[in-house]
């Protein structure tokens, strides 16, 4: 039986025709970009839960920085009326303490997807320390975010110094505002209550209330810094990395912009 083979077209080849024509689905696309999504070029990466997570967790750190900045920068007494009729620092440490249980209900969350989700879910909260090849590419990256290699690396899950910094300003730095959080909030509930039990070891561990609070407070600078460095690092990876990063994290799907493996 004789088969037909077709011959791939070229840009030149392409028969003229009106490309948003119904029949035509790939709109505008030349013969290079009909080769090119002929390949599969994207990967299933970020989970459901893990993208709710996401956008969930920083809409809560969102609130916790700025009522936070509040109650350790009280406003001057607001003449709104008398004191007696207004509530406005109320609502601030309600909002705060609202968004501090949606941050560590979502924390406990997101541990436990770790252990059920797939592979790249661990990331956060396991670095491969013990690989040479891992620091090898910790290195590599840092002369790519500082201009001095030309050409990036693929990774599909989160690049290695993305990883460390994850690990240590969200899984520790979460932690570490979780527990000093709650530990100023026992404060609030009373000695009696079951969780100044909990955390008073902790509180006397520090000393008082008052370097607790300064803790918890540089804690929300760390936390800061990550955020404007991971906003930054997301926007100029989507445009200088190899593959997508802020669509990702929204259908979960990275896409390579060439089919180059390494
Ligand atoms: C308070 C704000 C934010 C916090 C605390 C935060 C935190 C995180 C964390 C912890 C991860 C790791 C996710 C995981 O492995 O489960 C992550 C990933 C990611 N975030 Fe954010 N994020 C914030 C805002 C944003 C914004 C505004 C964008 C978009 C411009 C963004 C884009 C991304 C992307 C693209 C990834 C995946 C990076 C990769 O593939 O390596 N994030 N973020
Ligand atoms: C990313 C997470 C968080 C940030 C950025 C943050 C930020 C802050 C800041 C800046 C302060 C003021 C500290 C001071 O200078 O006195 C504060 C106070 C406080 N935070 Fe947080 N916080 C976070 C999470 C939590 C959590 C999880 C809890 C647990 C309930 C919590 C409970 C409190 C309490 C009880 C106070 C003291 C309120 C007062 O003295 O009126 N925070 N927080």
């Amino acid at each position: 039986m004789k088969v037909e083979v077709e011959e791939p077209t070229t840009e030149l080849q392409r028969p003229k025709i009106d490309f948003y024509s119904a029949s035509v689905l790939t709109g505008d696309a030349t013969a290079e970009d009909l080769e090119t999504i002929k390949r599969h070029t994207s990967v299933y990466v970020y989970e459901t839960p893990v993208r709710l997570w996401h956008w969930i967790n920083a809409a809560a750190i969102l609130v916790l920085c700025v009522t936070g900045w509040f109650i350790g920068n009280p406003p001057p007494t607001m003449e709104i009326g008398e004191a007696t009729n207004q509530f406005v620092f109320g609502y601030i440490r309600f909002a705060h303490f609202a968004a501090a249980m949606v941050m560590t209900i979502g924390f406990f969350g997101r541990i436990y997807w770790s252990f059920v989700g797939n592979h790249h879910s661990k990331q956060m909260f396991r670095l491969p320390i013990h690989k040479a090849e891992w620091w090898k590419e910790v290195f590599f990256e840092m002369r790519w975010y500082m201009f001095l290699e030309k050409e990036p690396k693929k990774y599909v899950g989160h690049n290695p110094l993305a990883q460390i910094a994850m690990f240590f300003f969200m899984t520790l730095g979460m932690t570490f505002m979780i527990v000093t959080g709650f530990t100023l909030y026992a404060e609030g509930l009373g000695a009696d209550h079951w969780l100044s039990t909990l955390t008073g070891p902790i509180l006397a561990l520090v000393g008082n209330s008052q370097v607790m609070h300064s803790l918890h407070h540089l804690g929300m600078w760390a936390i800061v810094i990550f955020v404007m460095i991971h906003i930054y690092a997301a926007i100029r990876e989507d445009i200088m990395s190899r593959q997508s990063m802020v669509s990702t994290m929204l259908s979960g799907h990275r896409t390579f912009k060439d089919d180059r493996p390494e």
